[in-house]
Parts: C-alpha cells; structure tokens; sequence
C-alpha cells in the first residue's frame, strides 16, 4: 500500500472542485461560491445540504452529514478510504503517491504470502475434483451445493496425509512462510504436516480476491467443526468478511446485506440467489466488520440462528454497533425460526420463506429494547428505576450526537408505554377504607404529581384518596400537599397558575414528565382512568405490604386472630382486583 499523505490529499483537493463532485450525484442551486441542493444522505423535500468550496466541505443542517470530498466518494461511491483517493487522484489527472521503501518492502512480502495461500487453495480445488475427493464431492451434494457454486467459492478438499506440505515443499517455497501462514506446522524432527487435513475446505478471499485463510470443515462427527486459519500477516478474523468479494456487487446495486453466522449459510443463500450474503470468520461479529458493510449498504441485516447463542450473538452485535452509529448508518434484525439455520430454512423451507424474513427484518432500536427488557421484572419502582437507569445508560454509549438524541427520545417513549400497560394490566379500583400506601418509587411520583399539575380538575376529585398516600421523597410530599392545598383554596385554578406558585425547585424536577404529558395529549377521560389505576395499584401494594408484615408476625407467633386478619387482607385484594 502506498503512503497517503496530507499533503497528496492537499493536493487533491486543490485540483477539484468539490461541486463539480458533488454536482456528479447532486443537483445543486449555486450562489456565488455557496451551493445548495437536496441531501443525498437522507430523504428531504426542501434542500437542507450546502456545498462550501472555499471551505472544502459539505454540510447537511438536516442530518448533519458533514466532510470533504473524500468522505463525500467513499459515502456516496462506497468506497473505502483508500479506493476514494484512487478515483479522486483519476479525476484529477495526477498519479497515486510512490510507495515508501518500507512499504514496499512489506508489499513484496505480502505479496509473496499470497502467492503460497493461492497454491494452496489450487492444490485443494484440484484434491476435491480428483480421485480422493469422492467422498467431499459426495457430502457438497449432499448439501445442495452445486458444482458451479463449488467452483465459484472456490471450494476444495484437505487430503490425509501431508500432501499439502510436501506440495508447497516440491514448488520450493519457503516452508517457514508456510508455518507462518498456518497451513503446515514443523514437527520437533524438522519434518512438516499439513494443518487442515480430510475436510473440505472453504477459502476466505479479501476484497482483491486473494486468498487470505481458510475455514475447513469435518465431515463426520468431531471436533472442531469447522478449524479455521489461525491470525497471519494476511488473515486478520476481526477485519474480513467472508465471501465478501462475491457479494459486494450486489450489496452496492441494493444497498443491502445479509450477514449471517456461517460459511454454509453463504453458500446455501448465494445459491438460492441472495448474492449479497456475508459471514463473519467463526468470531462474534466486530466494530470493524460493521464498517465495512456500512462502505457498500446502509442498513445491514443481521441474521442469526433462532437458538440461545444466536440471540446472544445478535444482543453482542447491537452493543458492537451502538458506539458507532451514524445517521442512516446502522443494522437491522432477523430472528430465525427456532433452532433453524439459514441453510435450514432454505433447504428445509424455501428461498422466498427466507424472504420473507428479509421482509420482516426489525430496527436495531426494537432489538436493542428487547434485550435490554428481556428477562426482567417490573414490579417494583427500584427496578423500573433501574431499567430505566441501564436504559439511560445504554443509549448514551451512542458517540453521535443527534442519533443519541433520537435513540433516548424512542426509548422513554418505550419506558412510558411499559409502565402504562403495567399499571392498566390490573384496572380495578373501590373506595375503601383508605390505608397509608407504601412509597411509590420516585418515578412513578414525579409522574402521578405532574398528572395533578396539568389536570387540576381531574386531581380535586381524588384528594382524599391522595392525602393517604405517602411518598419516598420529602420535596414529592410537600409538592403534593401544596397541590391540595392550591387546589382546594381556587378549584379552577390552571396549570399555568400552578406551576407559577409551586417552588422552583418542583417544577424544574418535573420539567420533563410535565412536557410529556403535555405532549401525549390525553383526554380527561383518559387521565381519570389512569389515575384511578394507579390510585388502585397504590393500595393493592399497600395490602400486599400488610400481609407480608402480618405474615412474619404469623410465623413468629402464630394466633388464629392474626390470621384471619390476614385472610380479610387477602380477601380485600381479591375484590379490588374483581371490581371493574
Ligand atoms: P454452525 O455450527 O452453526 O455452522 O457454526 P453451520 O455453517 O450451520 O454448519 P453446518 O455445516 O451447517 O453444520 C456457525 C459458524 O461458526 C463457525 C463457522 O464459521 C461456522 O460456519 N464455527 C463453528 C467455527 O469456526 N468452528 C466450529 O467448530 C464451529
Ligand atoms: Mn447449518
């Protein structure tokens, strides 16, 4: 690789005209040096998307996409960082930078090891269509894996013994670079062995299709399945894709891409014509790897398998691709069926089965969600606090300003609605003899309080059942005892006025919930009904809490008084709960 200096870029820079390059892909509307037009990194209607040539740079004001030509190519073009140079220095008439002696130095090297990967690969294509490849020809068609699609994949057979060794020994190579590469190892002796031997191979080709590992496969029972080229100077497991080079093409023309787990998953949909399937190299998918399917497609999708490690696997690439997210950059979700493969569904359903998963593909926020809603319990205030506290904290490992803002926006919005259908799930509400209610958490205060400050009138007919209520924090008790008291001195009193007269202090703390609430727009009817529940629930807690004291005290000292005093507790729940 050659060296790219500033100054080349300088240089590059100089040559062209960032409008003419944007012009390419963009209409734009000029006013002296400035140009504006519709933004090609998000769908809009009125231009948002300036061009600045004295600057050198481009900006959206609505989605904040921002950069210089190079950024503009390798955006629009999907090109990676290097190739964008290349297609600039051409436009520009002026050759790429001469390579350092370093780095040619290390080019000849690397160069050099390819050649031994590509002889191995060829030895392996060769085996599997010769005489000791029956039984590898045998298991690919017993896959479903056509001859074309062996060629294409380039796929071979390792033979017993140590063919290969002795085959890159006879061509003269240097074995030490064959040790190197992890296709042979030296025995203590001096004599060499093959790595991969009696399994068919699947080659890893890097974007230039060269041959930079393997991945071969048992084909009986044992272990490993799959054995995998160890890390080189040429295989780098966290920065490739495999069958990348095949599916690039189509990713670009669709922008779109299916990442699924495994080499037969490629194969088996690439035969079945989703030409732009890639998997990552026996590893859980990395932020590398992410950008790199982000340079040919916007929006990736994830497919696991429908068991347990699938889903950790897609719960892993979601916490991978959170720091990294960029407008209109990021992933989506397929879950398969249970314990199904791709390869499965293809086989054992049919392509368009697989499609119409594809189709169904959920955004990286509903995944995100989920995991982070999966397996817990709400029913207590601490820990929805503390769902909402990692929740909070999930979102703000998201490095790009305005999708952070987004993503903490959809995901109150999800917080809110848990806890709505958690409260409406028991909508049962009798006035009884009112009971000292235990402390509701904070966030369900600061909500119930902002409820009574936009809706006064709704909030002066439950007073009473209000006044029973005692809450965790001192400041929630006193705002609630004002609330009454504004209430009952003036009964029409606005929200306005309320929040004019209560301290400081409480309407800065409620700011958000009040916001909220106003935005969501409920109806009076609506409100009632949920203050109503929430009231119920508050005294349903309350009983709950008085058994499990009684209940203790049962335990310690057993009466029959006490338990029919618990009994009756327990009677009581029941009728609120019946109650509509
Ligand atoms: P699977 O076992 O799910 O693979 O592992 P698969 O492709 O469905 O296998 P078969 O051939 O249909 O049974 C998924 C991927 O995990 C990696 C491989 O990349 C494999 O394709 N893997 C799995 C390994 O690297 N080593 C192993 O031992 C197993
Ligand atoms: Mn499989």
């Amino acid at each position: 690789m050659s060296s790219i200096t500033p100054r080349f870029v300088e240089e590059l820079r100089m040559r062209l005209s960032l409008a003419d390059i944007v012009g390419k892909r963009v209409k734009l509307t000029s006013k002296g040096r400035e140009h504006s037009g519709l933004c090609p990194f998000h769908n809009e209607k009125t231009p948002s998307f300036t061009v600045n040539e004295d600057k050198g740079f481009y900006h959206c004001f609505g989605c904040g996409a921002h950069g210089d030509m190079i950024k503009f190519v390798m955006d629009t073009e999907k090109m990676p960082f290097r190739e964008a140079v290349e297609y600039l220095a051409n436009l520009a008439g002026i050759p790429m930078p001469k390579n350092s002696p370093r780095q040619e130095a290390y080019d000849k090297k690397y160069a050099g090891l390819s050649t031994i990967m590509e002889e191995a690969c060829r030895f392996f294509q060769e085996n599997l269509f010769g005489l000791a490849g029956g039984q590898a020809r045998n298991y690919l068609i017993g896959r479903g894996i056509s001859g074309n699609i062996a060629k294409q994949f380039r796929l071979g057979y390792a033979p017993h013994g140590s063919q290969l060794a002795a085959h890159l020994r006879s061509k003269g190579y240097n074995m030490a670079d064959c040790v190197s590469l992890g296709l042979v190892g030296r025995r203590q002796d001096g004599t060499f062995y093959d790595y991969f031997y009696d399994r068919v191979m699947f080659p890893i080709l890097d974007r230039r299709k060269r041959v930079i590992g393997f991945g071969g496969r048992i084909m009986g029972k044992g272990e490993p399945k799959y054995l995998n080229s160890p890390e080189t100077t040429l295989f780098h497991k966290g920065e490739q894709l495999y069958a990348l080079p095949n599916a690039v093409e189509t990713m670009r023309q669709k922008n779109s891409a299916v990442l699924v787990e495994g080499y037969m998953d490629v194969i088996a949909l690439h035969s079945a014509g989703f030409t732009n399937a890639v998997a990552p190299l026996g590893t859980a998918l990395t932020e590398n790897q992410i950008k790199l399917l982000w340079q040919f497609c916007d929006e990736p999708i994830i497919c696991f398998d429908g068991d347990n490690a699938g889903r950790r696997a897609a719960i892993r690439a979601v916490n991978r691709a959170l720091p990294i997210l960029r407008p209109g950059k990021s992933l989506r979700f397929v879950w398969l069926p249970d314990t199904m493969d791709p390869d499965d569904v293809i086989r054992k359903k049919s392509p368009e089965a697989f499609e119409k998963l594809l189709g169904m593909a959920k955004p990286l926020t509903f995944a995100l969600w989920h995991s982070l809603i999966e397996g817990r319990v709400y029913d207590t205030p601490e820990r929805m606090a503390k769902l909402k506290q990692d929740t909070l904290n999930t979102a703000n490992q998201i490095q790009d300003e305005i999708v952070r803002g987004y993503y903490i926006k959809e995901l109150k919005k999800q917080l809110w609605q848990l806890e709505k259908n958690k409260t409406s799930q028991r909508r049962t509400y009798q006035n009884l003899t009112p009971v000292i209610a235990p402390a509701p958490g904070t966030l369900e205060a600061r909500m119930m309080i902002s409820y009574l400050i936009c809706y006064p009138h709704i909030a002066q007919k439950i007073l009473e059942d209000l006044g029973a209520l005692t809450f965790g924090e001192n400041d929630l008790n006193e705002a609630v005892q004002t609330i009454s008291d504004l209430i009952l001195e003036n009964p029409d009193i606005t929200t306005d006025e309320m929040i004019e007269t209560l301290s400081d202090d409480v309407s800065k703390t409620l700011k958000g919930e009040i916001e909220m609430l106003k935005k969501s727009r409920r109806s009076e009817r609506q409100v009632a009904e949920e203050l109503r529940i929430w009231l119920q629930n508050s005294r349903i807690k309350a009983l709950e809490a008085d058994i499990q004291s009684k209940m203790k005290q049962f335990e310690a000292n057993s009466s029959s008084e006490l338990w029919e005093q618990i009994t009756a507790l327990k009677k009581e729940i029941e009728n609120l709960q019946e109650s509509e």
